[in-house]
């Protein structure tokens, strides 16, 4: 059996890029501070992080969305061995198509970073009303922030998207949007108070 602060590291050693624990720290704290019971994951890779969410209180709840079969069925596997079924529910498909029924207090953007503007306007429909939306990886390695670290062209491709993600939520209408350079950069997204 697996224990719970080993399950991260077998996930780095194997080139899975489940979050690092500084940022998944903050996560933890935020969902221990404001009591959030409803979790929505977007990226569940090996069902670390979701874990980690569900190990945090009995009365959470997470649902959360993986595309990747290999990645689903070891997710699978792992939620059987910390017994945790019966707070953790794993949908395996597109998260840009699936449907999810529900609100949430807390909903986790850990998937395709090309695709973060989609997932925040397809789930902010899923929030409740005082949730908040969470995106991980806006730093991207430093690399948002230093882009000459890479010539990669895809690579450039995509910091421009993360820049685009950050812009649209530093200028978005709707919600607040905080920043955090803590493991690779977290932003945590409320809707704005009505005036
Ligand atoms: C960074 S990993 C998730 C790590 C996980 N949250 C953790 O910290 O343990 C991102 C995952 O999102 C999945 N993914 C990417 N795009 C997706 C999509 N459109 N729908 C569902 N899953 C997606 C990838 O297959 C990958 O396993």
């Amino acid at each position: 059996m697996v224990r719970l602060s080993e399950l991260g590291q077998q996930a780095r050693e194997n080139h899975i890029p489940v979050m690092q624990e500084e940022g998944l720290e903050l996560l933890l704290q935020y969902i221990q501070e404001k009591k959030v019971k409803r979790i929505l994951e977007i990226g569940t890779a090996v069902g670390y992080s979701a874990i980690r969410f569900a190990s945090v209180s009995s009365d959470i709840q997470v649902t959360t969305i993986e595309r990747e079969d290999t990645l689903y069925q070891e997710a699978v596997h792992n939620v059987e061995e910390f017994h945790l079924e019966n707070q953790i529910t794993l949908l395996h498909g597109d998260a840009l198509t699936i449907s999810v029924a529900g609100t949430y207090d807390f909903i986790f953007i850990d998937a395709a970073k090309s695709q973060y503007i989609k997932f925040f306007e397809k789930y902010k429909e899923n929030l409740a009303e005082d949730g908040v939306i969470v995106t991980d990886n806006l730093a991207f390695h430093g690399m948002v922030e230093h882009p000459e670290m890479t010539s990669n062209r895809n690579t450039r491709q995509l910091l421009q998207k993360i820049r685009n993600y950050i812009d649209f939520l530093k200028t978005n209408e709707e919600f607040d949007t905080v920043f955090y350079s803590v493991g690779d950069g977290i932003s945590f997204s409320t809707r704005k108070k009505k005036k």
